[in-house]
């Protein structure tokens, strides 16, 4: 059984969406970890509901550097035997120290059909603000797995919306997070299933 660790950092909608999808049975993992750095996320609520372990390290006023932070948040996550590593709106920049040892095995979720839209300064409504005003026909949601550079890492799914003359920022981002709910759950099922392979940084969905 694989074992999740979900991290988020604010309302925790898709967090929501996997701890849903694993009661269904989507997939043959477990959520065993919901992490933030902000004690007062409304998804630690979520997860106590459910009764999930749930940890919080607040990075505001944290006394050590980015570095430090991560390798106590590894620690954290080794010592709870974590798989896989889902990011869920975790609205910090991961250092190499988490990043390396769980490579290919820590996937995030952004709100655009990445490699358009991704980088820095490109979360939240930045991202939808963006997609409306250079005019783009379509947008969308995109699960990858997390390397170095910020939203680079190879894709594993996604999936795509239209975008509507009438949209706002606020309508976009609505309706991309439907598509976010229904794409998680389906890239967490591949990876416990052992259906996603590495072939020269690119995901390879074996079928
Ligand atoms: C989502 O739009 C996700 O793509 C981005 O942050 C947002 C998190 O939303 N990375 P929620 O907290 O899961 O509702």
């Amino acid at each position: 059984m694989i074992k999740i660790a979900v991290f988020a950092s604010g309302g925790g909608s898709n967090l929501q969406a996997l701890i849903e999808a694993q009661e269904a049975g989507t997939f043959k993992g477990k959520i065993g970890l919901v992490f933030s750095n902000v004690p007062e996320a409304k998804a630690l609520e979520r997860a106590e509901e459910r009764q999930i372990e749930s940890v919080a390290i607040a990075s505001k006023g944290y006394p050590g550097s980015r570095e430090q932070y991560d390798q106590e948040v590894l620690s954290l996550c080794l010592a709870k035997k974590i798989d896989l590593i889902c990011l869920a709106g975790y609205m910090r920049i991961l250092t190499p120290v988490l990043i390396k040892p769980y490579l290919y095995k820590l996937m995030n979720i952004h709100p655009a059909l990445l490699p358009k839209f991704g980088g820095e300064g490109m979360y939240g409504h930045h991202v939808h603000e963006a997609v409306i005003k250079a005019k783009e026909k379509e947008s969308g949601a995109t699960v990858h797995f997390v390397t170095e550079g910020v939203d680079a890492g190879p894709i594993i799914l996604q999936g795509d919306v239209k975008v509507l003359p009438a949209d706002t920022p606020e309508t976009l981002a609505e309706r991309i997070l439907k598509v976010e709910h229904r794409i998680y759950p389906e890239a967490v099922r591949l990876f416990c299933d052992g259906k996603i392979k590495i072939s020269g940084e690119r995901v390879k969905i074996i079928l």
